[in-house]
């Protein structure tokens, strides 16, 4: 039986990668966003003693307006550049895509009503959400993914309608991988508040510049890490709304809701990785090893 093995909120800002300087990556950096580095190097520390065969993230920067999509071409080789910051991220990259894990989710979530579609374009650019969240999990990219797109109901309906869709497409999700023969890596792909600098310092990882954005938004994002953290998974979902509103938090994706969803909002303590800000966003990286299933 398959099942999922490990749960994370996975934020994307492409400084962690410009930071790291791996070889994908065109430009070069000095440092910078060392506390969310250090945490996802532990993060991957953790991952690898831990046996698994596919990532399924869901990621922000894939937004659609009909439906819930799915990458369904085997193979993914292209140039990512990001549209805000060209002069941090323009990676190179390639990966293979778990197309029956996929379709299977895919057609649970249909199942139970969910509009969905496998995106076949073998020349789809593939989202910089879904690439820097998986290559700070996996940076040797040996496992493949699943990508799920960002229904954007919060945008044209309200939080609260996103919040039903994702958790419906979370309990889909675990269902089609329980069913599968998959061991599954879960990443949320986002921020927490998101309200962020309109300008860049001269150097980019100079952090003598960077800080949170203002307090109110520091104290969304110390609430709602500690819910986290402490198994209040529940009360996160339903403070959704106000925190999506107040803190502009990219939770309006649907990435954490649907994350909780799937992993049968888990009461456990969860693993706080690493919080820090980037241009004046919050973003905490937080791990889950979901116990036995409840009966
Ligand atoms: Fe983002």
């Amino acid at each position: 039986m398959g099942r999922i093995v490990y749960g994370a909120l996975a934020p994307h800002p492409p400084h962690l990668v410009y930071a790291e300087n791996p070889p994908q990556n065109e430009p070069r950096a000095e440092c910078g966003w060392e506390t969310l580095r250090w945490g996802y190097e532990r993060l991957r520390a953790d991952l690898a003693k831990i046996p698994y065969d596919t990532i399924v993230v869901l990621s922000p920067h894939w937004q659609t307006y009909v439906g819930t999509h799915f990458l369904g071409v085997e193979h993914f080789r292209s140039l990512s550049v990001d549209p805000v910051f060209p002069n941090l991220f323009r990676y190179h990259y390639e990966l293979d895509v778990d197309v029956p894990l996929a379709e299977a989710i895919c057609s649970a979530a249909s199942d139970d009503g969910i509009v969905t579609k496998m995106m076949r374009n073998p020349d789809f650019r593939v989202d910089y959400g879904t690439i820097v969240a998986c290559h700070l999990v996996n940076p040797s990219w040996d496992k493949p993914i699943v990508s799920i797109s960002s229904q954007r109901s919060a945008a044209f309906y309200s939080v609260e309608v996103m919040q039903e869709h994702m958790v419906a497409l979370g309990r889909a999700t675990r269902r089609a991988i329980e069913a599968s023969d998959r061991r599954v890596v879960l990443l949320a792909s986002e921020s927490l508040s998101h309200r962020h600098f309109v300008t860049e310092p001269p150097v980019p990882e100079d952090m003598s510049h960077e800080h949170v954005t203002n307090h109110h938004q520091y104290l969304w994002d110390m609430k709602i890490v500690e819910m986290l953290r402490s198994g209040h998974t529940r009360q996160v979902v339903e403070q959704m709304p106000e925190f999506a509103e107040q803190a502009v938090s990219e939770a309006d994706s649907g990435a954490l809701t649907w994350l909780i969803a799937a992993l049968d909002f888990p009461t456990s303590r969860a693993e706080l990785y690493g919080y820090g800000t980037v241009i004046g966003t919050g973003n905490a990286v937080i791990g889950w090893t979901p116990g036995e299933p409840r009966p």
